[in-house]
Formats: structure tokens, C-alpha cells, sequence
């Protein structure tokens, strides 16, 4: 029923804006690419701490959504207490009942990922995703077709989690564990899924991790590139598999050491972490190995996994 107002407030809005900080920054990212494919349907994205340079052009029609695990992220609450001050309507996707952005906003979506204790985001995020898919498909009125691909996304998800797949990720990791960059590409809803890579990658692992647009590589980001430099290749089967594979073989030409999620196997992969076959899902299924990755890169450099050097759990203070 929540998913059904707000779904109703994003039809009736004329700009609809996203916002979040870090990992639900990155959400908030993925809602672009998420309306456009289900819903045609265009929403704009910020973060929290850059959304202030919007105040100029918000009007009463719009409508600012803050996506937050904790509920108490501060830049994120600030964008949603300064849409209130210029009399836009306001939501949130949060994972905590009652928590101050919620009850900021107008409306709220509690995502009901259970508690997440550990700094780095996972559940919440995957949670976030399948709200976002929920939302899209409410606003076209096809709410049953989102909940038949969220259930068979949780079944692909199951299938990864097993012994094997675990210890193929591991020994990715010791090999790896000892660079000082990892860089990670993708495009369309890879892109913001990569930039999600490379914060995981950063909390748990401390290795410099950076995330581009695989179209951007020429622009720069190549010179970057010398042998053995781990690049995580995000390759869905979808309309840009041949573009990122062709980003692929500049890297690999260039001694890269080319790591590719995908379903299939292509021989530009040194190693090819497989993932199940996924279309409108592709966010949540392929986070998955990525997840677990940094997490076993942080076992094997003595990092706790939950407690991220310099790091805490909710921002609540600028
Ligand atoms: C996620 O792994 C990070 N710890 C961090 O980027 C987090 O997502 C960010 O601080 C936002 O938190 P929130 O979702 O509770 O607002």
C-alpha cells in the first residue's frame, strides 16, 4: 500500500529527485537507470551532501525521495528538511521505523532488511534495490511482475551463497589481496553498481578502489592501467555487454588483469566470476560476488569486516 502512494506521489510530481550518501548515494543512482528501463519514466539523483545547490530550483511539484539504512544520515535529512522548506513532497526508503528522516517525511517505506549491525552496507542495499524495482513497477501498475523477479532474484541469490562459490571468490582474493589498486568498470546500471564496488571495496579492504564509466576509460582512467592491475569488468548480457567487453580489451592489451562478472564466459576474461542470468535485477545479482569479495579480502589483510577503520555506522554530524 506505501509502495502504491508513493508510486502515485511519483506520477503526479513533475521532478522527482533521489537522494542519498555513500552506498544509498549510489542507490539513489541506480533509481535513473531503474525508472527509465521500467517506467519510462526520468528521476534525478543527488547526494545528500551535494543536493544544497539544488535550492534554487526545487519547486512545490517536486518530490525529494532520501534513501537511508540508518534513518539518520545528516546531509541526507538536510535535503529532505530543505525540500520541506520549499514546500516539496517528500518520501523515504529507510531500514529504521521512526528514525529522523522518517518522520521528516511525508511518507515512508521501511525496506524491513532487519537489523544491519556491520559499518559496511549489504542487506540494506540489496533490500533498497528491490524496493526501487517495486517503486518503478507500481508507477506502470505492474506491482505483481516486480514481485515475481524480487522472488526469483532472492533464489538466484541463494544459489551463489554456497562453499564453492565462496572459495572461487577467496582465492580471487589472495591473488589480489597485495595490489594497490582495483578498478572497477561498467555501464548503464553497472555504472552505479562499479561505484558501489569500489566503496565496498574501500571499507573492507582498505585497497584503493575506483570505480568508472566504461565509456570514460579513453577520457583518462586508461593511463592508469599497468600490468596485472586488477579490473572488475561488470558485463551484463544486456544492450552494452559488446561496449564493455571492447573497454575490456583495451585494459587487457594494456597488461590488465582483467576480472569479469557476467553470466558468460568470454575470453577477454582472466577470470570470469559467473553470475546467474538477470535483466532488471542485474544490480542485485551482481553486487553479490562483489560483496563477498571484499569481505574476503578483508578476512585476509586482518581487517574487521564489520568495523571499518575510521568509519561509523550512521553520519549524524557534518
Ligand atoms: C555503506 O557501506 C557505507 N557505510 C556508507 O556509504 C553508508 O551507506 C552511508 O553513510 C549512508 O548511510 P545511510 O544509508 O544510513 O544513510
Amino acid at each position: 500500500q506505501l509502495i502504491q502512494k508513493i508510486a502515485k506521489m511519483i506520477n503526479q510530481a513533475q521532478e522527482i529527485y533521489f537522494v542519498g550518501c555513500g552506498t544509498t548515494g549510489v542507490v539513489s543512482m541506480c533509481a535513473r537507470y531503474l525508472f527509465a528501463k521500467i517506467a519510462k519514466k526520468k528521476v534525478n539523483f543527488e547526494y545528500g551532501s551535494e543536493f544544497s545547490h539544488l535550492e534554487e530550483i526545487l519547486e512545490p511539484n517536486s518530490l525529494v525521495i532520501g534513501i537511508s539504512q540508518s534513518g539518520e544520515t545528516i546531509d541526507t535529512l538536510e535535503a529532505i528538511e530543505m525540500a520541506k522548506a520549499k514546500n516539496c513532497q517528500t518520501a523515504c526508503i529507510t531500514n529504521v521505523k521512526n528514525s529522523t528522516i522518517s518522520r521528516a517525511s511525508d511518507a515512508t517505506i521501511l525496506i524491513n532488511a532487519g537489523i544491519e549491525k556491520a559499518v559496511a552496507s549489504t542487506k540494506a542495499t540489496t533490500s533498497q534495490l528491490g524496493i526501487l524495482i517495486l517503486l518503478a513497477f507500481a508507477c506502470i501498475d505492474k506491482t505483481m511482475q516486480a514481485k515475481q523477479i524480487l522472488h526469483d532474484a532472492s533464489g538466484k541469490i541463494n544459489d551463489m551463497l554456497n562453499p564453492r562459490y565462496e572459495n572461487i571468490l577467496l582465492k580471487l582474493a589472495a591473488k589480489i589481496k597485495d595490489s594497490s589498486d582495483i578498478y572497477i568498470i561498467g555501464k548503464g546500471i553497472n555504472f552505479p553498481v562499479a561505484k558501489e564496488a569500489a566503496i565496498k571495496l574501500q571499507e573492507i579492504s582498505y585497497i584503493h578502489a575506483e570505480a568508472f564509466a566504461g565509456g570514460e576509460l579513453k577520457h583518462g582512467p586508461l593511463a592508469l592501467i599497468q600490468k596485472d592491475t586488477p579490473v572488475i569488468v561488470i558485463a551484463s548480457k544486456d544492450k552494452n555487454y559488446h561496449d564493455i567487453l571492447s573497454n575490456a580489451i583495451e585494459i587487457k592489451s594494456r597488461g590488465g588483469l582483467i576480472i569479469g562478472i557476467s553470466p558468460e564466459s568470454n575470453e577477454a576474461f582472466d577470470i570470469w566470476l559467473k553470475v546467474p542470468k538477470h535483466d532488471i535485477d542485474a544490480a542485485i545479482i551482481n553486487l553479490i560476488p562483489i560483496q563477498l569479495l571484499s569481505y574476503f579480502l578483508g578476512i585476509l589483510k586482518n581487517n574487521n569486516p564489520d568495523k571499518p577503520r575510521n568509519l561509523a555506522k550512521s553520519v549524524t554530524v557534518k
